[in-house]
């Protein structure tokens, strides 16, 4: 038994001995020892060495329920047989043509028969490369230069993507007029100067702020649901209202499915019954290979037809290479609509029981999210926006990041921003086993939480 932070790193250290060394040669060669920012967390990451169905193994031999999912990629968990035996077939005659292959054909035609907002489809290598595009598309088609951005939404490591991601107060200003935020070092200020920030899940505030910038804004781009910040659902008829507003006032709108085209077939949009004019996804219609892609109303898509007068420019040298290609069409063939129904229930569970273990346990927490997405916040104060994630976030000190610690050595792999999502190989046996696990590792914190977070306390 563990007795103060300094135990639970050490105990962490002793789990992944191996990762340790590994870790020495790596911070030699890459900065940190990581190629991933998302993926590292401290003191250092776990090493992985396997993957099969929801497990993941270390290098020290560990075994791991995956909750992570490669940031919820994975939703067939690892090695699916139908896509390694896809991938297998394809990548013996060949990985990239620079040419067109029926494939993208194929997997084209499954997503727009499962979407009716796309009528034309482009892949690209990867979603963030999908929710550039869009934007491109909207101020090609619009004529107008800026983008209207959530705050708090991640829609990819472009510049435009991070763009006020985490607001802190006070620098992000009043929520009636959000300031627009360089997220980090190195952002292109000019393209700071070229977004409007509005707040998620603040129907009102929104439409005010459309109607101020309507004749320099030409989309609004948007998760329909804020995964960076903490899985944080839109309000029943949010989702519909804006569609509304930014169709009222002559606003495209962009809907960043990245993460949430794993919650039904047609993706968010179909469980809260919305067309948007652009959408960009990615993640899971790869199977777990590298891709992204963006779609829309035919009419802005055309914009890119390189049969037509002044077309638009998309290069990218892996677009639509034929491994993503087939590992895309093994996996979405396996996406039945019953499989996002178990997928859900199943993440229904785990958020159930992880609210009733915070109960139990006596400290404030809570898990939220829709679905098969699940995020765990160390607050019990109601989370709607961007600023509530941020407040809680802080407000828990360093309590998240040894607590991540404690499921890790019990064999259970999050991001360690608490986000968790669920493939199909998982059943109620690997719920169960995660909350046994969270409810152990909270035990093990009480008396740290006691002694040093006692305002998480109930
Ligand atoms: C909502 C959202 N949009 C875009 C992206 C970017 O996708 P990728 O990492 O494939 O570039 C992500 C990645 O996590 C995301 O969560």
């Amino acid at each position: 038994m563990t007795s103060s932070v300094e135990d639970i790193q050490q105990a962490y250290e002793s789990w992944t001995k191996t990762s340790k060394k590994l870790m020495e040669p790596a911070r030699e060669y890459m900065p940190g020892g990581d190629t991933r920012t998302t993926a590292h967390y401290a003191p250092y990451p776990a090493f992985m060495t396997r993957g099969e169905g929801c497990r993941l193994w270390d290098a020290d031999g560990h075994e791991y329920i995956d909750f992570m999912n490669n940031f919820t990629s994975l939703i067939l968990g690892h090695a699916n047989p139908k896509v390694v035996s896809a991938v297998n077939e394809q990548i013996s005659v060949g990985t990239a043509f620079a040419a067109p292959t029926e494939s993208q054909v194929l997997l084209a035609k499954m997503i727009i028969d499962r979407v009716p907002s796309i009528e034309q489809i482009r892949f690209c290598s990867c979603g963030s490369e999908g929710t550039m595009m869009a934007a491109r598309a909207a101020r090609a088609f619009t004529g107008k230069q800026k983008i209207m951005k959530m705050e708090g939404g991640y829609n990819g490591n472009h510049d435009l993507g991070e763009i006020s991601l985490i607001p802190i107060p006070p620098d992000a200003g009043p929520i009636e007029e959000p300031n627009t935020l360089p997220p980090d070092k190195g952002i292109a200020l000019s393209s700071v100067a070229d977004v409007v920030t509005v707040p998620f899940n603040e129907p009102e505030i929104t439409e005010k702020l459309i109607k101020k910038h309507k004749d320099e804004v030409c989309a609004l781009l948007m998760e329909p649901m804020l995964g960076g910040l903490g899985m944080i659902p839109p309000k029943p008829d949010y989702l519909k209202a804006i569609r509304q507003m930014t169709e009222d006032n002559d606003i495209l709108l962009i809907l960043d499915e990245v993460i949430t085209f794993r919650l039904a077939p047609g993706g968010i949009q179909e469980i809260f019954d919305i067309k948007p004019d652009l959408t960009a996804i990615g993640k899971i219609i790869g199977g777990g290979l590298p891709i992204g892609a963006y779609g829309g109303r035919r009419e802005i898509m055309q914009l890119f037809n390189p049969e037509t007068e002044g077309f638009m420019w998309h290069a990218s040298t892996f677009s639509g290479n034929p491994l993503s290609m087939a590992a895309g069409i093994a996996a979405v063939e396996q996406l039945e609509p019953d499989v996002y129904d178990r997928l859900n229930t199943l993440g229904d569970r785990l958020r159930d029981g992880l609210n009733l273990v915070f109960e139990k346990a006596g400290i404030r927490g809570q898990a939220i999210g829709f679905g098969s997405l699940v995020n765990v916040h160390f607050t019990d104060k109601p989370i709607s926006n961007a600023r509530d994630s941020v407040e809680g976030f802080f407000g828990a000190g360093a309590m998240p990041m040894y607590f991540h610690l404690c499921m890790l050595r019990r064999g259970i792999f999050p991001a360690s921003r608490h986000m968790y999502s669920i493939s199909t190989p998982m059943t109620d046996n690997e719920i169960d086993t995660a909350l046994g696990a969270f409810a152990e590792s909270l035990y093990e914190m009480k008396p740290i939480v006691e002694r040093e977070y006692p305002h998480l306390l109930r």
